[in-house]
């Protein structure tokens, strides 16, 4: 089967993320936002990132102007009739995404691929919201999309082989490299990433170390791009604790539950990044400072 036209519901980080990059390599490309606000808000920010390539000399203006032009926005479901591939990138809630599936069933055509962005959530449970399991899957990126060139590709019991094959040579168009898994909270990445952060919280809490240190240790001594609270900061202090919350329901293991200090912070609107202050503050983004500074955690 062959993919033209792609649809990605949500234009956020991830979605419009995504979005960039399937314009990008040659596909039209459909974002669905709630509002026409929220739609110009997400291709205004594609567009600078793209216009960003082209001050650096990695595109050309004609190819810019080529890769705009593949990109639209819409509020309207019915603008994915003619997608051969639908991409939910909203936001992670059970409810939402079931009930997003529940009504994009009876407009997509019939042998469009389906697939979830999801980080943790389960892509059994949103095929069985759809009337078609076999053509159900994840496709799970990494932020920032346009950097990061890991695809999880996630297989339910009833997924066709030929829907994953079709999935990896589209991953693998976009320039990405995909990995296999099967349908277990947080796939491969997050079943390993989530509990190292949550390790990370813990021996703060319990003195080991101070944020920085801990920070410095794991991207000097294990050379990683960043140290673990930058990371949670940059992924989101609310979607790490609730990717947490999912794999603690879905195993019972105490490594997996969400430390008190992780927990506080979302409570106090202390986000990360986005909200400009979580193990950090960002008040200058230039140079964060870490909360532990100031003696109170
Ligand atoms: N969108 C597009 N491009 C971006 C970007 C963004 N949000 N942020 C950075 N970039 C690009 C920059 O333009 C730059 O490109 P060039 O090399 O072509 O100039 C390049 O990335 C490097 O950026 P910077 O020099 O500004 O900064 P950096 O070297 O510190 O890199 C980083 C920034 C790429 C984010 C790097 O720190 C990194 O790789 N961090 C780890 C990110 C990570 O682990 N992501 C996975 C999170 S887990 C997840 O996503 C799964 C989940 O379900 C929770």
């Amino acid at each position: 089967m062959e993919i033209h036209q792609v649809g990605i519901i949500g234009c956020g980080q991830m979605g419009s993320g995504i979005a960039q990059v399937v314009a990008f390599h040659g596909y039209q490309a459909i974002v669905i936002e709630a509002t026409e606000d929220l739609c110009q808000r997400g291709i205004r920010g594609i567009h600078q990132r793209l216009d960003k390539l082209e001050q650096k000399g990695s595109i050309s203006g004609d190819q810019n102007a080529a890769i705009k032009n593949r990109l639209r926005a819409s509020t309207d479901l019915s603008q994915l009739s003619a997608c051969d591939l639908v991409i939910d990138a909203i936001i992670e809630n059970r409810e939402a995404k079931l009930h997003l599936w529940k009504s994009l069933d009876p407009i997509l055509k019939r042998d469009a691929i389906l697939a979830s962005n999801t980080s943790s959530l389960s892509i059994t449970e949103m095929m069985m919201a759809t009337s078609r399991p076999a053509r159900f899957l994840g496709l799970h990126f990494f932020n920032p999309v346009p950097v990061m060139t890991l695809v999880e590709i996630v297989r339910t019991i009833a997924t066709s082989p030929e829907v994953i094959q079709t999935a990896a040579d589209f991953v693998g168009r976009l320039g990405k490299t995909p990995v296999f898994t099967s349908d277990r909270a947080g796939f491969i990445v997050n079943r390993i990433l989530i509990p190292y952060l949550l390790d990370s919280i813990r021996i703060l809490e319990n003195g080991t170390g101070t944020i920085s240190d801990i920070d410095r240790a794991m991207k000097l001594g294990c050379s990683h791009p960043m140290g673990p609270f930058a990371l949670a900061d940059f992924i989101g202090l609310d979607t790490t604790a609730a990717i947490a919350e999912i794999l603690f329901e879905e195993f019972r293991e105490p490594r997996f539950a969400p430390p008190g200090l992780l927990k506080r912070l979302v409570t106090a609107g202390r986000l990360g990044r986005k909200s400009g202050k979580g193990f950090y503050d960002y008040s200058d983004p230039a140079s964060p400072k870490p909360m532990d500074e100031s003696g109170r955690i």
